[in-house]
């Protein structure tokens, strides 16, 4: 891209390193910020922040660089903002978004002047929902401007870290952006070009959601590995050699698999043997509340699987589980998630019936005892009888169902796994439910 003119508002360590890595990329330029100390300092040519590496490519780009305070400066001069101001915890651990609603006041009413186009483009972690209902319409109420007609907007998550933020600013993981504006997507496609790794544009909501869950992750990550790393010392082991095998395995651990939202877990090996950690962690008094709090997490799916159904169909009407087994290919129902929501289903008043061509009652009582009321007449003998009915919750244990929306007609389908999850088109013409989207 050739030399283009941006504003960075918000000079603290994510606005600083992307106002200088911009910089060095060509671009001229305005840094601002609300801090007039912080502005006063960078004027004179000194960091207000302490970033490895920062000072020395500050100076080497210094003439492509100018600071102020004043908003309408800002966008006059350039064609584009990031923003990147604050958004920290509150007391109560809410997300203070007032720095967000203040630079989305200045940047809607500096643009009221402006003629152009303009770009505006949050790079702030901020709650999913908030381009859309708070930064969108303050801007286009200030501006008197349309978003997409007389501003573009996308919000593209910074994934820096402190540390090494100009190494990352350059190196990202993915670059994301969130938007609905052709134009401003395509704007940031061409200015993000050379950076490595993948370029993903989505729609806003996404893309705010995206940020919260990769940093989630990483605390879920951290977490884990010291709770077994400690675990494991307690049982003699070294915890760091576990975690560095448990990190060998690229296709099971280290992977995508696993990672694809749907329903609960179940079978033979996952619950029993993380009931099975989770005890012997008790035995010895050892704290674990990540690894002790699965086994309710997943129960606490189940029961949102419940909640779903019992908005919708009335108390007393007959409800069908196709598939029972705890995953596809295979007639093993221990700790199937199935039968933990039928008996969940019954306790709130449904009939419950069963479809899966290869598990009988005799399979579930084995396994289940007195859990749960079943016989072989709670199971249909035919899909099509099976599919019949009103009330369908699809497990995902049994997959080889019609993709016809007449099969569906006048029913409601729950599909807790997402076997219709690729078939956009037909979820818009049933009546269709889902967990996780
Ligand atoms: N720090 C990181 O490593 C990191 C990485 C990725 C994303 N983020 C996210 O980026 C955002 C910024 O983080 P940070 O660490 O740079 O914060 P920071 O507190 O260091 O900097 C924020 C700056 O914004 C300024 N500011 C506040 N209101 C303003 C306004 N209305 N107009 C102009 N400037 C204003 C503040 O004076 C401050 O200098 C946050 O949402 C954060 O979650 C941070």
């Amino acid at each position: 891209m050739n030399s283009r003119r941006f504003a960075i508002i918000g000079m603290g360590y994510v606005g600083l390193v992307g106002a200088v890595c911009l910089a060095k990329m060509g671009h001229r330029i305005v840094g601002l910020d609300i801090d007039e100390r912080k502005i006063s300092l960078l004027k004179e040519g000194k960091l207000p922040i302490y970033e490895e590496g920062l000072e020395e490519l500050f100076n080497e780009v210094k003439e492509n660089l100018e600071f102020t305070t004043d908003f309408n400066e800002a966008i006059s001069k350039t064609e584009a903002c990031f923003v990147c101001v604050g958004t920290p915890s509150r007391r109560d651990g809410k997300v203070d978004l007032s720095f967000v609603r203040s630079a989305s006041e200045s940047i809607g009413e500096a643009l009221k002047n402006k003629s152009d186009y303009y770009y505006v483009v949050f790079r702030s972690t901020i709650p999913p929902g908030t381009s859309q209902h708070l930064i969108i319409p303050t801007i286009e109420k200030l501006a008197g401007k349309r978003f997409g007609e007389g501003f573009g907007y996308a919000f593209n998550p910074e994934f820096l870290r402190e540390g090494t933020a100009i190494y990352d600013f350059f190196n990202p993981p993915k670059t994301v952006i969130g938007t609905t504006d052709k134009r401003t997507a395509d704007f940031l496609l061409e200015l993000y070009s050379e950076l490595p790794e993948e370029k993903i544009v989505i729609p806003f909501v996404e893309s705010e959601m995206v940020k919260y869950v990769d940093n989630t992750w990483h605390a879920l990550k951290v977490d884990f590995a010291n709770e077994i790393g400690y675990a494991a010392k307690q049982f003699g082991a070294d915890g760091r050699l576990v975690m560095e095998v448990f990190c060998k395995d690229r296709k099971l651990n280290i992977s995508p698999v696993y990672l694809k939202p749907g329903f609960a877990f179940g079978g033979s090996c996952l619950p029993k043997d993380v009931k099975g950690l989770v005890s012997l962690l008790r035995d010895r008094d050892i704290k674990s509340p990540v690894v002790e709090n699965i086994m309710p997490s997943n129960f606490i799916h189940i029961r949102k699987a419940r909640h779903l159904i019992e908005n919708v169909v009335p108390k007393g009407e007959l409800v069908v589980i196709i598939g029972v087994a705890f995953k596809p290919g295979t007639d093993d129902v221990r700790e199937t998630p199935a039968v933990y929501l039928a008996r969940e289903l019954l306790d709130a008043g449904y009939t419950v019936k069963y479809y899966d061509p290869l598990v009988r009652a005799s399979h579930v009582k084995a396994f289940f005892g007195d859990f749960i009321e079943i016989t072989d007449e709670d199971f249909f003998s035919s899909l099509n009888e099976a599919l019949s009915q009103r009330n369908l919750v699809f497990t995902g244990s049994f997959k080889d169902v019609p993709r016809r929306e007449e099969a569906y007609v006048g029913k409601k389908i729950f599909d807790l796994y997402g076997i219709f999850y690729e078939d956009k088109e037909l979820r818009k013409k049933i009546d269709y439910y889902a967990l996780c989207w």
